[in-house]
Order: structure tokens, then C-alpha cells, then sequence
């Protein structure tokens, strides 16, 4: 008899499947707060409506369009994400948050001006009902804005107390089940860490001094990690990102996300950046300008929020490109990004960029960009996105930084030992990985030797 020969050459991967983890169900409401109800706030909760009513699709939205492929590609399991993990259905959701206006959710949405005036008065019902509570507001962390409708007392310690107590009458008087917190609020002014964000006893000593240290939108992620509420936040600010408030995330268990939504320019970013670096394409430089003229766009142009964003902006080439590793084609960039202010073209933002690259022997090329984007329709469905992942992540036992959420981030929390990971395509494979590892599915690595082994 012919003995059996294998030929040589690499063999295909043996996976192991996980235990998949135990998660609580998703029953019951789960309230959204927002810090801050502005154009990307009310544009999130307007969409959610007009979604539940039939009247519109989540397009952007993964968690409601997102499918994730199982198994090997002849298996052809390829379910919805929203059936495959236990989420929360958009019937379940309950809206509330805080301003330093006093404008409903309906007279916002109108100021706003991203969604059309008809869409929104259809929507006045529901929208009017939903009305701010107090803000904890300081103009020194965010100079443009002069609020009316914030916590009279000037003290950190009471602004702390009156949120947590908001945070207990909202679940209270709305019967929720469970609670997620998002920073929709203002770009404050650049802080950088300092000893008060060393530790939460220097932190909480902190709130009793009023440290200076300490902006608004800590004060709100302590509130909502001292709740014991999941927390993400959307602008730049430190806010959570600090080790006090990382360390009570821990002790508390509580799962928390960041910072700054990834939308308009850096989207296009992080989506093209990676493509030139596969294709080790040089870039010698790019240069990015915006006109934005919503009241974001008014914040921003105070030079201390800008600075804030800049930052948050800027980091993402480098990252990608890894210059150390390819001095070459990445070692020399100039990289400068802009923000105008400019009233006439409100939430429909302009955002353009030239790229100078090179190729096959240092021959230059460039690219134009022009954008004509809308900040809060790409902003909206990651609010949704996050509201019901952080959720998920809460009721799969997860804590702390939740690195697989990259995906939605300018500037994504990590560890303090890991460089961040700005490529979208990775961003996503991390996502979708997470989400396999939880179910006890197989990961995804794309290997595919399995189709050709004997
Ligand atoms: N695509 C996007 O729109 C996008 C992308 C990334 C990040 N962001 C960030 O998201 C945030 C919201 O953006 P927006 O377009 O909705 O801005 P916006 O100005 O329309 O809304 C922000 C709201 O926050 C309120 N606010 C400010 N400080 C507050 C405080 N301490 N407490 C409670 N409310 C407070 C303001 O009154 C305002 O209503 C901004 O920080 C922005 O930089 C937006």
C-alpha cells in the first residue's frame, strides 16, 4: 500500500475556540446621557426617533447595519451584529443630559440646523419633552461660551454631588434598568495631566480645593464613574483619560471609552494614510483646513479649545505611518491642520486637504480632498454605536479602557504602555474580534491556508 504523503509547506492554523462569556441580558430601558445638547446630541436622539418611527435608516450606524462574517468563508454565517451580541433594541433607550442652555431637545436641534426644519417639527413631540438639566459650567475651560442655565454653586465637590444625584433621579424617575454617560459637550481649553489626576485621593481632594486642574468634563466622567455608569467621551478634552479616574474605573468596574469621535477629515485620515503606507507610497506632506461654522466651530476658534483639538488631530499620522520604521517615505512630513470659523456654513463643513506624496523613484504626485461633509450626521451614529457597546461591555463584566472601541476615536484611550492604534482597518478587525471572542465564536485571521490543504 502507498503510503499517504502530506506536501510540504506551511500547515493551516488549529483555532480554539473560547468559552464564550457570560453576559447579563439586555432587558429592561436603558437611559442615554448626554453632557452637552448640541448639534451632535439632539442630531443622535432625532435620528433614534425617526429611526424607531420607520421614517429614516442608521446609515453610519455598525451596530444597526454592521454584519459580522463566522467561521470559514464557505460556512457563510454572516449575521447582523445586533443579532449576534445581546444589545440593547432602540425601543429601549430613554434620553436625558445636561446643558448650560436651557433649549429642549427640540429647540436645539432646530438651532442646530443639521437636520431639515420639517424632519424636526415632525419629530417635536417627542423632541420638546426631553428637556436639559443643569450644567456644571466654568466659561474659564471654555471661553466662547457664556452659559445661563448652570449649578449655581461655584463648588467641584457640589457639582460632583448635584450630578451624581441627577444621574439617580433621571433612572429613578424614568425607570431604567441601566445607564451609559457621553461627553457631547464643548472642546475645553488644553489642560495637561497634573498631581491632582495622579490618584482618586488626589483627585477627590482635588474637588474638595476646586482645583484649577479640573474642568467640567472630569467632573462629569467622575460622576458617572462613581455611579457606576459606563462612560464615553467625545471630545478631546483629558476628561476620563487620567490616572485617577482610570484607576476608580477599575475599582468600580466600570467600562470606559475615548476620546473625540472620529468623523470628517481624520475619518478620511485614517482611511487613506493606511492604504499609502501598504502601498509604501512617501508623503512628504499634508496639509488639512476646515470651515466649520456651527457653534463647535465657534468654540474652536477660541486659540486654548483649538489646541485641544490640534493635538487630538495631529497625532494620527504618526501613528500610522510608524516614521521611525520607514525614515525613507514617512521621516520628513509636514503635517498642518486648520479650523476657520465660518457662520454662513454652519454644521456642513468644508474640509480640505492636499497630499504630497511620492513614488517609484521620489517622482512627486498629489491628491486634493475636498469634503463637503456634515459633522453631526457622521457624529450621530457613533453615539449610538457607543451608547450600546459601552452597555454590552457593562454587562459582559468588562472594565476600564475599552480598547476595541478605537474604532469610533481620534485620540483612543490605551494602556499606558501601548501606542494607540489609528488604522481603521485594524480598528475594525479589533472591533469585530472582540465581539467573536465574546460570543466564543473563532477569531478572523484571514490566514486561508485551510482552503488548500489536502
Ligand atoms: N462631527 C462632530 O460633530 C464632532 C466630531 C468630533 C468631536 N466632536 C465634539 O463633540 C462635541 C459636541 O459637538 P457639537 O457639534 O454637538 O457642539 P455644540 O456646540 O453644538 O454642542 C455642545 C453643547 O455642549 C454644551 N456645553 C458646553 N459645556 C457644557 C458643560 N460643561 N455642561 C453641559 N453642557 C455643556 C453647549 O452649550 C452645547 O450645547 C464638541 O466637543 C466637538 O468638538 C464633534
Amino acid at each position: 500500500m502507498k503510503a499517504e504523503k502530506r506536501k510540504p509547506g506551511p500547515k493551516p492554523l488549529q483555532q480554539v475556540r473560547p468559552e464564550p462569556t457570560e453576559i447579563a441580558p439586555a432587558g429592561g430601558k436603558l437611559g442615554v446621557l448626554l453632557a452637552g445638547m448640541g448639534a451632535v446630541a439632539t442630531t443622535f436622539i432625532a435620528g433614534v426617533e425617526a429611526v424607531r418611527r420607520g421614517s429614516a435608516k442608521p446609515f453610519g450606524s455598525l451596530t444597526q447595519m454592521g454584519t459580522i462574517r463566522l467561521g470559514g468563508r464557505p460556512e457563510k454565517r454572516v449575521p447582523r451584529i445586533k443579532e449576534f451580541v445581546p444589545l440593547a433594541d432602540l425601543d429601549q433607550l430613554v434620553f436625558g443630559g445636561w446643558d448650560i442652555f436651557p433649549d429642549t431637545a427640540y429647540e436645539s436641534a432646530a438651532n442646530a440646523g443639521v437636520l431639515e426644519r420639517v424632519q424636526v417639527d415632525g419629530l417635536k413631540d417627542f423632541l420638546d419633552g426631553i428637556r436639559p438639566m443643569r450644567g456644571a459650567f466654568d466659561q474659564r475651560y471654555v471661553k466662547k461660551l457664556n452659559g445661563t442655565y448652570v449649578i449655581e454653586s461655584r463648588s467641584k465637590r457640589e457639582w460632583a454631588n448635584q450630578l451624581i444625584a441627577d444621574i439617580e433621579k433621571f433612572k429613578r424617575e424614568n425607570g431604567c434598568d441601566r445607564l451609559v454617560l457621553i461627553w457631547c459637550g464643548s472642546t475645553e481649553v488644553f489642560l495637561e495631566p497634573t498631581a491632582v489626576h495622579a490618584s482618586i485621593e488626589a483627585f477627590e481632594k482635588g474637588l474638595d480645593a476646586n482645583d484649577d486642574a479640573i474642568p467640567p468634563s472630569m467632573v462629569y466622567a467622575y460622576a458617572a464613574i462613581k455611579s457606576g455608569i459606563p462612560y464615553a467621551n467625545g471630545a478631546p478634552n483629558l476628561s476620563a483619560d487620567v490616572p485617577a479616574l482610570l484607576d476608580l474605573a477599575d475599582r468600580n468596574e466600570v467600562p470606559i471609552t475615548g476620546k473625540d469621535f472620529k468623523t470628517g477629515q481624520t475619518l478620511m485620515k485614517t482611511i487613506l494614510a493606511p492604504g499609502f503606507k501598504a502601498r509604501l507610497l512617501g508623503i512628504q506632506g499634508w496639509y488639512s483646513t476646515n470651515i466649520l461654522g456651527n457653534r463647535d466651530g465657534e468654540v474652536l476658534d477660541d486659540p486654548e479649545s483649538f489646541r485641544t483639538k490640534e493635538e487630538s488631530k495631529l497625532g494620527v499620522l504618526d501613528y500610522i505611518l510608524q516614521p521611525e520604521l520607514y525614515p525613507d517615505l514617512y521621516g520628513d512630513i509636514s503635517h498642518v491642520v486648520r479650523i476657520n470659523y465660518y457662520p454662513p456654513r454652519g454644521d456642513n463643513k468644508e474640509g480640505w486637504d492636499n497630499i504630497d506624496i511620492f513614488g517609484w523613484l521620489g517622482y512627486p504626485m498629489q491628491i486634493k480632498i475636498d469634503f463637503l461633509c456634515r459633522d453631526s450626521i457622521l457624529a450621530a451614529p457613533i453615539v449610538l454605536d457607543l451608547a450600546l457597546f459601552l452597555d454590552l461591555a457593562a454587562r459582559a463584566g468588562m472594565s476600564g479602557i475599552q480598547e476595541w472601541l478605537s474604532f469610533y476615536w481620534k485620540s483612543p484611550m490605551t494602556a499606558p504602555n501601548l501606542y494607540p492604534e489609528h488604522d481603521l482597518f485594524i480598528q475594525q478587525m479589533k472591533l469585530k474580534n472582540t465581539l467573536r471572542h465574546l460570543m466564543g465564536e473563532e477569531q478572523i485571521t484571514h490566514l486561508g491556508l485551510e482552503y488548500y490543504a489536502d
